[in-house]
């Protein structure tokens, strides 16, 4: 099998390309692996200047692999499952971080972009945040960070009626920065990377700091406690019918749950 995270440097601009595309770029717990691999790896090399994240045409990645969640559900403490490793590395990078999206953008994959410093969104792309339909909770900070970019009611629409959006709304909200057609998007984004990676490294990343520091202990402290719920969530009957639905192709059935 290939390997399903491909990597590649050229000047100053370190390219993530996620390569799932029968699964949707479904992410599994190696997948994460090889994701805060690359990004640890991109912020130890001083030829790195800048980290872009992409899919393939119609496809970003359909969030974490349901499969992975029902057998292997991420619930260790130390080390840190690979989820919550990754989440920790690019909530924390220090270099600039620019996503170009398009097609499915699902969980991780629209919360991941609340911690890119440029998105970009081809008109195909279509965002989800299905947390609570699977019976989980918000993750990567994203109830904090949502509701700040959006305000509550458009926030609420996203996270707990799990309603998918394009990429005009994206845009509206604040979520990308320009929405481009499919097949220009990734040589969008690695142009904008390219003139990031021309300009003083030193200035860049001090900027970057100065963007994120008043936010940046509450997003900590927010993840933290989020991964404490999501754990809890992760093993509840709720979750498991939902996933098993997902794999059964049926709709799941929540009512024979209590409060
Ligand atoms: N985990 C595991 N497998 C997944 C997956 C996921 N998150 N998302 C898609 N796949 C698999 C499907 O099971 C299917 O596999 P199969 O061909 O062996 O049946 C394949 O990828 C194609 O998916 P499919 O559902 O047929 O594509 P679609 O274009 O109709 O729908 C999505 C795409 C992303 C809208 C839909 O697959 C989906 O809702 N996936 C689940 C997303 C999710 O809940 N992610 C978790 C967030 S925490």
């Amino acid at each position: 099998m290939n390997d399903p995270i491909l990597t590649e440097s050229k000047d100053g601009v370190f390219c993530i390309e996620i390569c799932r595309p029968d699964k949707k770029n479904a992410l599994t717990s190696a997948m994460y692996t090889a994701l805060a691999d690359a990004l640890d790896a991109a912020e130890r090399d001083a030829a790195v200047r800048v980290i872009v994240i992409h899919g393939q045409p119609g496809i970003f990645t359909a969030g974490n692999d349901l499969g992975d969640f029902l057998a292997n559900p991420p619930l260790q403490e130390n080390p840190p499952p690979p989820v919550f490793r990754f989440l920790d590395t690019f909530s924390s990078l220090k270099k600039p971080f620019i996503a170009a999206v398009s097609g499915v953008a699902v969980g991780v994959g629209t919360t991941l972009l609340l911690h890119c410093d440029l998105v970009y969104a081809g008109t195909s792309a279509r965002f989800q945040l299905p947390f609570v339909s699977l019976g989980l909770c918000p993750e990567a900070a994203s109830s904090l960070l949502l509701p700040a970019l959006a305000g509550h009611a458009r926030a609420a629409e996203m996270l707990l009626l799990c309603e998918p959006f394009d990429a005009t709304k994206a845009r509206e909200v604040g979520l990308v920065n320009a929405v481009l057609p499919d097949e220009q998007v990734v040589e969008h984004a690695l142009a904008q990377a390219r003139k990031l990676a021309a300009l003083p490294a030193a200035s860049v990343r001090l900027t970057k700091q100065m963007l994120k520091s008043a936010q940046q202990a509450l997003i900590a402290q927010t993840m933290q406690s989020e991964v404490r719920h999501f754990k809890e969530r992760l093993v509840s009957p709720e979750a498991k019918e939902a996933f098993a639905a997902f794999f059964d192709k049926r709709k799941p059935d929540f009512g024979q749950f209590n409060q």
